[in-house]
């Protein structure tokens, strides 16, 4: 068989003409299921004759349709970033070619029409070629776009065989170099549909906004079924329908059978915005077809170097999806696409970005119905050019030209009646060149009603707006002050289609990022990278469950854990990350104003703050002693203002820390939350912490033999190291100042990572200088420091005590010439391993940082030691609390130990040491130990975003200097005031 098509540049071959993704009231037969499946090593070594009905397959395997030959059990996954993992050598592709091939044999439901038909493949990964009875329909390439064959004349009633081959490797790889897993096969939808005579072949719904006027535009154009030209419409002479027109009806709006090419204005229609997601149901028919459609009336436009919808600049704050699931790869279950919408609508997202190619096109149905402003990106990168520094690139080959071409067109026709889709973007790092011109040039034609996008186009000059990815802070600031880049983009609306890499812990600096979308106009916020974690579900020989990454499988060339860099983890669990993101990006701002009122403000695009219900809460030590409802007047989109605080003099006060927090959430269920879903909130300091009680103090030193008592410590005598708390075996506490890197830590071209494993600060030495007793108190000298080097750190620790509580005063002093920030500093202690609760006052739940802390607000928390792990796919250090007043662990029959801390301190809690967590790669290699080791830090340096991006802010590093720390000790039984 020739085999030639593998590695045409053209586009596939046989099928017809794209059109808009619709399901009629006319038959259709879904075939995905279990298929008859054989993967051959190239493409000569499969069969002949798949296609005939004779031909046995009777020893092949089965193999779930829609999926992926990979994770069915043939053939192993892998993953490179830009790379390609074949040579680059184009458009040839290697002999070694995974060739997959599908059969399936199926009958006709009994009453099927005798009426054309079509086969339609929502995605084959990379290259198929398609047989029905033993005839030849073609072949499809672009691997995220249909392709649909006509096959009416060749059904059968009764056995009918479809074989399909698919090819790993094609000429479309070289398009598709994509930052994921290299996945194979039919992993979208099957479908014979029944394609009516005189039905709908294809329509354009344009549904625009007049903002001032609030009238809508309603207009269809579609091709008369027999004319096969356009239509001017009309009714017929007797009035009815029964003709060859297509026609529009949405009863809502009263339009009723609206030939099309008849644009009808609509007085006060509601419009379609991500914040309120307005559809009129209504019908596309013909005689003898009918279509349910939604319209969603918006109109797009680029004003004033603004992005505006319905008048109104927007701002995205979006996040980049793939599609993925880690037990099925990029064939995602609805309920999970269902599950992501709904998880980004609770998280204030509010766009996505469809990278790098389009969606399963049920997700861009979600992305209307509960409001999402969508870019929807064309299947293409070349990324892996960038290596030969561009040499070859397709997007400037004339060879590649009716591919881009192609993919543009089938993307554009298939999505065009999307309210949800505000832009279109040529695809991604695809360098540039004229093939993407060309296809701008299209896009642009076919249609008017929505801007351009694609990073790629630097200057602007195919594209309409300006984009970039990473840019730090600095140079967005630049951007939205018009001081940098060429003139033509200055005039651009200016968006990150990527920023904030969610690699791992982080990223830092997202609240920069919204104050420099506020400050500057044209800075229409941009899309985290990204939505989720590519981890593929895999066991150990242990048959524990964990996720896979880049070399897993055994990838001669592969990208490690850079496919792990999601604001959620594979299984979808929100990672640390998303929480920050719903803080940072909410819709309404609770402050506090100047002269000591409460400022809310609503930052929302369009919608009001109607739909909100406010209350507050008055906490002291994080217990709640009052609350109420606050009456808010409903805000405008953009408006502010200001309120008293609630009456709080009437409530008793026990003279504890206290605070204000003021909700506002969801006064009504919607399709994504329930009623009382919290979406904003801010915290207001009430009464400030007290004055902290006099140093602990009283108890004299004792030596006995081998121990130094004092209060409740034990000490050995030479060392002056703590060996025991209220009866509690403790090691420690010593000074720590090392992290178990983060992938943040690891990234950049100079990494924090490397300078601080130079610095020695992963083996610090501490020689202890001398003990001494002064009056009551215990010191402690010391000088920590690495091997081979000549800087160091004194750590003095100052112990005194009383009966029942036994106070650490910490006091560091860099000697020497410190190279780098510090990772960490604190102290370290290992605790017995039964002490797995955990219960504080400060920042919480989650895990915080410098400069990611905004979702952690002060109250009062428990977990166990357990639950305060993030459990990264690829573990580094995590779990951080800040902002602690006090922290207790205790056991199950309540023994244990309280800390109270002076300044605020953090802490982390785990059964392994920092050792062990930079060690591991995976989480199954996290083995519980004898203790749980307990950190407690003055601070931490920040996260940053350096995996991909700027590194950790100024303002949010951490360098050595003079600090003092101090904490008490206490056995929670000898609380001299138990906390409520
Ligand atoms: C960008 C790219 C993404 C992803 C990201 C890093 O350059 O567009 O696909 O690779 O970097 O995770």
């Amino acid at each position: 068989m020739p085999s030639s098509y593998v590695e045409d540049p053209a586009p596939g071959h046989g099928s017809s003409a794209p059109r808009s993704a619709f399901r009629s009231d006319a038959p259709a037969l879904s075939l995905g299921g279990s298929w008859r499946f054989l993967l051959s090593p190239a493409v000569d070594a499969a069969p002949d004759g798949i296609e005939r009905d004779d031909f046995d397959d009777g020893d092949w395997a089965d193999l779930a349709v829609p999926g992926h030959w990979q994770l069915g059990g043939h053939g192993s996954p892998a993953y490179t970033n830009v790379r390609y993992p074949f040579p680059v050598d184009p458009p040839h592709v290697p002999s070694d070619n995974p060739t997959g091939d599908h059969r399936l044999a199926f009958d006709l439901p009994d009453d099927w029409p005798d009426e054309p038909a079509v086969l339609r493949f929502d995605g084959i990964d990379s290259c198929g070629r398609v047989w029905l009875n033993g005839v030849e329909l073609g072949v499809t390439k672009g691997s995220r776009l249909p392709a649909e064959f006509d096959v009416g004349p060749l059904l059968r009633p009764r056995g009918n065989l479809l074989a399909v081959r698919v090819h790993q490797w094609s000429a479309g790889s070289y398009l598709e170099d994509q930052d994921m897993w290299w996945l194979s096969g039919i992993f979208r939808d099957v479908t014979l549909l029944v394609r009516p005579a005189g039905g709908v072949q294809d329509f354009t719904v344009d549904a625009g906004y007049e903002h001032l006027t609030g009238r809508g535009t309603l207009r269809l154009d579609a091709e008369s079924p027999d004319a096969g030209g356009p239509d001017a419409g009309g009714p017929d002479a007797d009035g009815s329908h029964a003709d060859s027109v297509v026609r529009i009806t949405v009863p809502e709006l009263g339009i009723v059978g609206l030939p099309a090419g008849r644009p009808v204005e609509v007085a006060d229609v509601q419009p379609w915005s991500a914040e309120e997601p307005r559809l009129y149901e209504g019908e596309v028919h013909t005689a003898t077809e009918r279509v349910p459609v939604r319209i969603g009336f918006r109109t797009v436009t680029v004003e004033d170097g603004q992005l505006k919808v319905n008048g109104r600049r927007i701002v995205f704050h979006g996040v980049n999806r793939h599609e993925f699931h880690p037990e099925s790869g990029r064939a995602v279950p609805r309920e999970f696409a269902v599950a992501d919408i709904e998880l980004m609508k609770r998280h204030n997202v509010n766009a996505v970005r469809t990278s790098h190619y389009p969606p399963d096109s049920a997700f861009l149905d979600l992305c209307d119905t509960y409001g999402l402003w969508v870019i929807d990106e064309s299947d293409l990168e070349t990324h892996g050019f960038s290596e030969l520094g561009w040499q070859g690139n397709p997007s400037d080959d004339p060879r590649w030209a009716d591919a881009y071409l192609d993919r543009m067109r089938r993307m554009v026709e298939r999505d065009k009646n999307h309210p949800s889709v505000v832009l279109w973007s040529l695809g991604n790092e695809a360098g540039t060149g004229r093939n993407l011109a060309a296809a701008a040039e299209w896009t642009h034609r076919r249609d008017p009603t929505r801007p351009l996008h694609y990073e790629g186009d630097t200057d602007c000059s195919y594209t309409d707006v300006h984009s970039r990815m990473y840019a730090d802070h600095d140079e967005v600031d630049r951007i939205g002050q018009g001081i940098e880049g060429p003139e033509r983009v200055r005039q651009r609306p200016f968006i990150l289609c990527e920023f904030g890499h969610a690699m791992g812990n982080g990223p830092g600096g997202l609240l920069e990022y919204r104050d420099l979308f506020e400050r500057h106009p044209r800075c229409q916020g941009g899309f985290v990278w990204e939505w989720i974690d590519h981890g593929i579900a895999r066991r150990d020989a242990a048959g524990d469950a964990y996720f896979a990454y880049g070399g897993d499988f055994g990838e001669p060339l592969h990208d490690g854990n850079f496919v792990i860099d999601g604001l959620v983890h594979p299984d979808r669990a929100p990672s640390p990350a998303l929480a920050e993101f719903a803080k940072v990006f909410e819709p309404v701002r609770i402050t506090a104003a100047p002269d000591g009122a409460l400022r809310v403000t609503n930052h929302y695009d369009v919608l009001s703050s109607a739909h909100l219900a406010f209350s507050w809460v008055l906490e002291e030590e994080g217990i709640e002693i009052a609350g109420g409802v606050l009456t808010v007047p409903p805000l405008a989109a953009g408006a502010g203002t200001e309120l008293p605080l609630p009456e709080l003099s009437g409530f008793p006060a026990t003279g504890a820390e206290s605070w204000l927090t003021v909700r506002a959430a969801l006064a009504a269920d919607t399709p994504w939350a329930r009623a009382g879903h919290v979406v904003a909130w801010g915290q207001l300091p009430v009464t400030p912490k007290p004055a902290t009680t006099a140093p602990a103090a009283g108890a004299a030193p004792a030596v006995t033999g081998t121990q130094l008592r004092l209060g409740p410590g034990v000490f050995h005598p030479g060392t002056g190291q703590l060996t025991a708390l209220g009866g509690l075996p403790v090691e420690g506490p010593r000074l720590d100042l090392w992290r178990a890197p983060t992938d943040n830590d690891r990234g950049s071209d100079d990494p924090d990572e490397t300078r601080w494993r130079a610095a020695g600060l992963h083996r610090l030495q501490h020689r202890l200088i001398g003990t001494e007793l002064l009056g009551d108190t215990l010191v402690v000298r010391t000088r920590v420091a690495p091997p081979g080097l000549g800087f160091g750190m004194r750590a003095d620790y100052h112990w005194s005590a009383d009966q029942q509580r036994l106070r650490l005063r910490l006091e560091v002093e860099p000697e020497g010439t410190w190279p780098c920030t510090l990772p960490r500093l604190g102290v370290r202690m290992a605790v017995p391993a039964a002490l797995g609760e955990a219960e504080w006052f400060g920042r919480g739940p989650g895990e915080a940082y410098a400069d990611s802390r905004q979702a952690a607000r002060i109250g009062r928390f428990t977990s166990t030691v357990d639950a305060l792990q993030t459990p990264y796919v690829f573990p580094q250090e995590n779990g951080n609390r800040i902002d602690l007043r006090w922290l207790r662990l205790t056991s199950a029959d309540g023994a244990g130990l309280r800390v109270d801390g002076e300044p605020a301190f953090a802490f982390t809690a785990r059964r392994w040491t920092s050792e062990h967590l930079d060690a591991a790669t995976h989480t199954t290699d996290l083995e519980p130990g004898r203790t749980i080791v307990l950190n407690l830090d003055l601070a931490q340096n920040g996260l940053g975003s350096a995996s991909c991006g700027p590194g950790v802010l100024p303002r949010h590093r951490l360098h050595p200097d003079r600090a003092s720390l101090t904490l008490t000790f206490t056995s929670p039984d000898a609380e001299e005031t138990p906390s409520r």
